[in-house]
């Protein structure tokens, strides 16, 4: 099968990462016979540069056409004096609304190579967490195209007043609401609802829309929690969590929270995605935005020592839901275990355990790690 990829290496150390997840991509497509046609766009600061705005039109329009689209990173020191319409982020913001990616999967578990990365102590990965084991594996499914965001925003006139609004409808809560109970069908069959139900009337609207949704999955346990009792939840036990679902300003806050548990922030995917039902959406599944979620790096860019696994294991996420690969996927994520398992590090990621004599810590750098995923791709 042939797949149209819009690509987006972006600024910073984007476009190194993201050659190694397009030459894991080729590698696996040799393997399966499929073919990953790429066509490269230009978004963010990089498209600042050369056309004066972040996300030129024909880069949208392109990316439209596509079946999914991979991105490195954007943004810079460069750019970050610009008004707020002009800032690098923009173009992500575009490319959200643009390609009605409505629905953020942020995954985040403890991986046991890297256990010494994770701030908290055994006890507390241990608490509530239903496998008795220390560790957590959890999905942050944040809102992404409505709430905060995207609300009706301004200033008064003498300038003394400013403001941004929190809307959604119930169509927004409800389709994001439903990928968050297919994803846990698949995984713990558990679902918190986050959000601020106490104080916020649009809390009240997710609250009420979520209980009529919930009666389609009878299979998952629905639960609610207030998000300042989650911020503390998810450093307390982790492990009690499996599906999270929120709005799009708490959804980036709670995700960021639970990137630093992971303690390798490098090494974790994103993908963003609309409704399978879209007109837009190709074979059957939905159109989607896949990036690992660290930023741009401009201060190691172009070195190669970036960790270029989060934007790997993004384009394994782009397999599982854009095209329906599982297998593929699967292969992926089990050739970035089994490089940390043999003891590749790149340095964000290094002299966390103490090496075992079979299996000593070998730091690597950004292209070295990608060819080693390649190499245990082929075993
Ligand atoms: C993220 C980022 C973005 C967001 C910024 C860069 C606009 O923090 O993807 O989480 O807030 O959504
Ligand atoms: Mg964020």
């Amino acid at each position: 099968m042939n797949y149209a990829v819009a690509l987006v290496p972006g600024d910073g150390i984007g476009p190194e990462v993201v050659l190694q997840a397009t030459a894991v991509l080729d590698a696996l497509g040799d393997r399966y016979g499929h073919v990953f046609n790429y066509v490269e766009l230009e978004a963010g600061g990089k498209a600042l540069d050369t056309a004066g705005e972040p996300l030129p039109k024909s880069a949208l329009e392109a990316a439209r056409q596509c079946d999914a689209l991979l991105l490195g990173a954007v943004g810079g020191p460069q750019w970050d004096t610009l008004p707020g319409h002009l800032r690098p982020e923009q173009a992500l913001l575009g490319l959200r609304a643009g390609l009605g990616v409505f629905a953020n999967l942020r995954p985040a578990s403890l991986l046991p190579q890297l256990r010494a990365a994770c701030p908290l102590k055994d006890e507390v990965l241990i608490a509530g967490n239903p496998t008795g084991q220390a560790g957590f594996d959890l999905l942050i499914v944040r809102e992404l195209t409505g709430g905060l965001y995207f609300g009706k925003r301004g200033r008064n006139n003498d300038n003394t007043v400013a403001f941004d609004t929190e809307t959604y409808s119930r169509q927004e809560i409800e389709r994001v609401l439903r990928t968050a109970y297919r994803a846990a069908m698949t995984r713990g069959k558990k679902l918190c609802v986050v959000d601020k139900a106490n104080v916020l009337e649009s809390s009240r609207l997710w609250r009420e829309v979520a209980a009529i949704v919930s009666e389609d999955y009878p299979a998952v346990e629905t639960s609610y929690m207030y998000v300042d009792n989650c911020a503390m939840q998810l450093i307390r036990a982790p492990g009690r969590f499996d599906v999270i679902v929120t709005s799009n300003l708490f959804g980036d806050i709670l995700s960021d929270e639970a990137s630093v548990l992971t303690g390798s922030i490098g090494m974790l995917p994103s993908a963003s995605l609309g409704s399978p039902d879209d007109p837009a959406a190709k074979h059957g599944h939905p159109m989607g935005i896949y990036e690992p979620i660290h930023g741009s790096a401009p201060d190691i860019a172009g070195k190669d020592i970036a960790n270029p696994l989060g934007a790997i294991l993004s384009g394994a996420l782009m397999l599982r839901y854009s095209f329906g690969l599982e297998k593929e996927a699967a292969a992926v994520e089990a050739a970035v275990n089994s490089v940390l398992d043999a003891g590749l590090r790149t340095r964000d990621i290094a002299g966390l355990n103490a090496p075992s004599i079979e299996n000593p810590e070998r730091i690597v750098g950004t292209r070295d790690m990608g060819d080693a995923v390649l190499k245990a791709l082929e075993m």
